[in-house]
């Protein structure tokens, strides 16, 4: 049986990219390698978001190719397939600086893998690259989806529409697309079935949802939502990546009616200067933003927000960057992700005057960095004697721990029998630190009564 392994950069969607892949491997009766070296065939799902992705992606190849003719001299062929978003971009620079590659997917063909591997021959042909934007959905082509444990990525829209002017998503993944009501709605039943607790939907804008339903009636997240709240043993359910402009009154409702909705929410703001948001093209201003995240608070006291933020974008003040330091010490994010701007080939604000010194971005991002992480901090340890239930999703380091996560994402790790794998149980924390609680689980529950 041939063996193959699969190494993911970048975001949510392309993790679920990646099992997908993985599903349509296995139906081809593969299986997957331990590493690899012990891999017939080797897939890299790129991230193009920012240039160090990329950079880290063709360091990468370079071992790769070390492993393919480590691999050879013992008489074993290795194909070796790159996917995903720097496919998509720059595919003629990876047939040039990596020849050994034997074929180049983007993120939207991915479904042709088996057409692709039949027709592999790699003795005499180049790298074959399929960057098309397909008039197919590959959702109709790919194998069924399968469980990944108790916690599952849905993906129901992808590609995005609002070009932002740092951004390559709308050149990488397209314009947006829905899928329709039905087809999520049955991935997600078969989903819980094969025991999924709780169902992450993806989408780059996923609250810009518009997918047809039965009756060919276009619904939004927010009925989704309503649907998907329907679903017996379907305990949790979050969505991400959301867009500020498109938070409708509908959707800010679910965070008060749907209990099965995790009370954190993923929702990037960029920066808090107006100018600096107009100049990415954002359709939101800081005051809007603040008022959207009232209004969810008004819906659900309880939600913790999380945020991306990008610093040194070309033109950026010391004051709009004060500015982007206000916002977050009104908003408290519980988690978030900054990133130093970086100029992106193809993208309006590469080519924006007064961009930014290396320095600046440093020095801002670490300013930025150290207040995100205190509120973060102060998050985790304000949840200490609290009890919360957690999902036990994985095996800890250490043997007899298990580490799942709380409604707000964060890990967790407590000593627990593994029968509690894959449930979802109350945990007192105990400790708290940036990044992970530590947790104890009552008496009755480590005996497996009284689950939630
Ligand atoms: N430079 C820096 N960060 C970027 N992001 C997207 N494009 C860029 C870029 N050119 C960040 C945004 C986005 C997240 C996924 O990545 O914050 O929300
Ligand atoms: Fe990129 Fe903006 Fe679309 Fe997000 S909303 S994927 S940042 S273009």
């Amino acid at each position: 049986m041939k063996q193959y392994y699969i190494k993911t950069f970048g975001c949510q969607m392309n993790v679920y990219d990646s099992h997908r892949i993985a599903g349509i491997l296995n139906d081809l009766g593969m299986r997957e390698a331990a590493s690899a070296k012990q891999a017939d065939l080797i897939v890299f799902n790129t991230c193009h978001i920012r240039e160090k992705a990329t950079e880290k992606l063709f360091s990468d190849l370079g071992r790769i190719c070390e492993i393919k003719q480590e691999r050879a001299l013992a008489g074993k062929d290795t194909v070796i397939g790159v996917v995903g978003c720097v496919v998509q971009a720059e595919d003629e620079q990876i047939a040039q600086r990596a020849r050994f590659v034997d074929f180049a997917l983007g993120p939207l063909t991915y479904h042709r893998l088996p057409e692709i591997l039949k027709n592999l021959d790699r003795r005499h042909s180049r790298t074959i690259i399929d960057t098309e934007f397909p008039a197919e959905s590959k959702f109709d082509f790919l194998p069924a989806n399968q469980s990944s444990g108790a916690c599952s990525f849905l993906a129901i829209q992808e590609g995005c529409n609002n070009f932002c002017t740092y951004c390559v998503v709308p050149y990488t993944r397209g314009i947006e697309t829905s899928r329709p009501v039905g087809e999520v709605l049955s991935e997600a039943r078969k989903l819980v079935a094969e025991g999924t607790l709780e169902i992450n939907l993806l989408g780059q804008n996923v609250n810009s949802y518009h997918g047809e339903d039965e009756n060919g009636t276009e619904r939004d997240l927010a009925y989704l939502l309503h649907r998907l709240n329907e679903i017996d043993g379907l305990e949790r359910i979050r969505y991400t990546t959301s867009y500020p402009a498109d938070v409708t009154n509908d959707l800010i409702d679910c965070h008060r009616s749907i209990k099965k909705l995790m009370p954190y929410l993923h929702l990037p703001v960029q920066s808090g200067s107006d100018t600096i948001l107009k100049a990415m093209n954002r359709r939101h201003t800081a005051a809007q933003y603040l008022d959207i995240i009232a209004r969810l608070k008004e819906a659900n006291p309880l939600l913790g927000f999380s945020s991306d933020f990008i610093v040194g974008f070309p033109g950026e003040t010391d004051r709009d960057f004060e500015a982007t330091l206000n916002l977050v010490d009104k908003v408290k994010f519980i988690q978030a992700f900054s990133f130093k701007y970086s100029r992106r080939p193809g993208t309006p604000a590469a080519e924006m005057p007064c961009q930014i010194e290396e320095k600046v971005k440093k020095e801002r991002l670490q300013i930025l960095q150290d207040k995100l992480f205190s509120y973060q901090l102060k998050f985790n340890r304000d949840s200490i004697g609290k009890t919360m239930p957690v999902l036990f999703e994985n095996r800890g380091r250490h043997p007899g721990q298990l580490t799942g996560r709380t409604p707000y994402m964060q890990n967790l790790y407590a000593k627990a029998d593994k029968s509690l794998l894959n449930k979802i149980i109350r945990v007192r924390i105990k400790d708290a630190t940036m990044n992970a609680l530590s947790g104890e689980i009552t008496e009755e529950q480590q005996h497996g009564r009284n689950f939630i």
